[in-house]
């Protein structure tokens, strides 16, 4: 039996610079607070933990996220139209924007954007598996920068930006700004944006998400230095680095530390990093919102709230809005 012949998926590969690791690390190791960016996590081992959290009796936000999509998606594939070109920022689970293409009216394209190509690649051919008749236009960009979207063949109602999961809340108040005002140039007049922002809570929840009980987040976090010990040659010890996480209030964001329990010196990429006794290296911080502080940030890169569905709980938020 032969089989149904597929159209070839083309990558539109604008060749974002994907960031050196080893001079990113040793230059966030050199500061007085040492840091090394969230976007370190995902090498293979990363991307498996990360998927066993969204999997924790604690972690909250994916499975809620998930209860939102498919609870009110009937009500925002009214809002969001027929013929809509769906531009999803960063190529995530294809599980959340299976959703969107089973609900949403006779969409026009889907258009991942994505920073690293191959992982695009892959993610738009399983999808074309499933979705014979759908455009599939794959962008290769770093989106925190504008960038031109293809034109699919069929015209498009409008633009509707995607970007689940919170993934927001990993960027500083200043880099969320300027996010959403990309977000908005993408989406175009009369486009919209529909995004998963997770909520403003008790510290006690949102401190056990990132610290459940069965150490997941923990080894998570720790695989940050274990892939510097792969892929620079470094030589930390993990049993004498800790995982901390704490909700700081003040700015509203979980913090998640790597902490030395002792004094000790790491080679990393031939250089020497000295750490003192509960020294601390920041890891990430995940932001959380009010609903009035989320449509007060996006209404400066111009967009109008137009609805916002939550859980029974209000532990997380799907918001769709749309540009004049
Ligand atoms: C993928 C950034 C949304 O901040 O909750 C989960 C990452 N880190 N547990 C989050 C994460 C630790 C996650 N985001």
């Amino acid at each position: 039996m032969s089989q149904p012949a597929l159209k070839p998926i083309i990558l539109i590969d604008y060749h974002p610079p994907s960031g050196d690791i080893r001079q990113e690390v040793l230059e966030g190791l050199a500061l007085p607070q040492k840091r090394l960016s969230p976007k370190w996590f995902y090498d293979e081992e990363g991307s498996r933990l990360f998927d066993q959290i969204t999997r924790l009796p604690e972690y909250y936000p994916t499975r809620t996220e998930l209860g939102i999509l498919h609870t009110h998606i009937g009500e925002m594939a009214e809002l969001i139209g027929s013929r809509a070109a769906i531009v999803e920022f960063g190529a995530g689970s294809s599980v959340k924007i299976r959703i969107l293409l089973d609900n949403l009216n006779e969409p026009a394209a889907f258009i991942p954007v994505d920073i690293s190509g191959e992982h695009l690649l892959d993610a738009a051919r399983q999808l074309a598996m499933d979705y014979p008749n759908l455009e599939i236009l794959p962008v290769c960009a770093d989106f925190t920068q504008a960038f031109d979207l293809p034109v699919p063949a069929e015209t498009a109602n409008r633009n509707l930006v995607f970007f689940p999961g919170s993934t927001i809340g990993n960027f500083s108040l200043e880099q969320a700004r300027q996010l959403l005002k990309v977000m908005a140039i993408e989406a175009g007049a009369g486009g919209g944006l529909l995004i998963g922002v997770d909520l403003k809570k008790d510290s006690a929840t949102l401190e056990s998400a990132y610290n459940d009980a069965a150490g997941v987040t923990a080894e998570f976090n720790l695989n940050l230095l274990a892939r510097l010990n792969r892929e620079l040659d470094a030589d930390f010890d993990l049993n004498s680095f800790a995982h901390r996480a704490v909700y700081n209030e003040d700015k509203g964001r979980i913090e998640m530390h790597l902490v030395s329990e002792k004094n000790q010196s790491v080679n990393i990429a031939g250089q020497q990093i000295d750490f003192a006794a509960g020294e601390h290296i920041l890891t990430e911080c995940s932001h959380k919102y009010e609903l009035q502080e989320f449509a007060e940030l996006a209404a400066e890169a111009g967009f109008t709230m137009r609805k916002v569905w939550t859980d029974p709980e209000k532990m997380f938020s799907v918001q769709y809005l749309e540009l004049a």
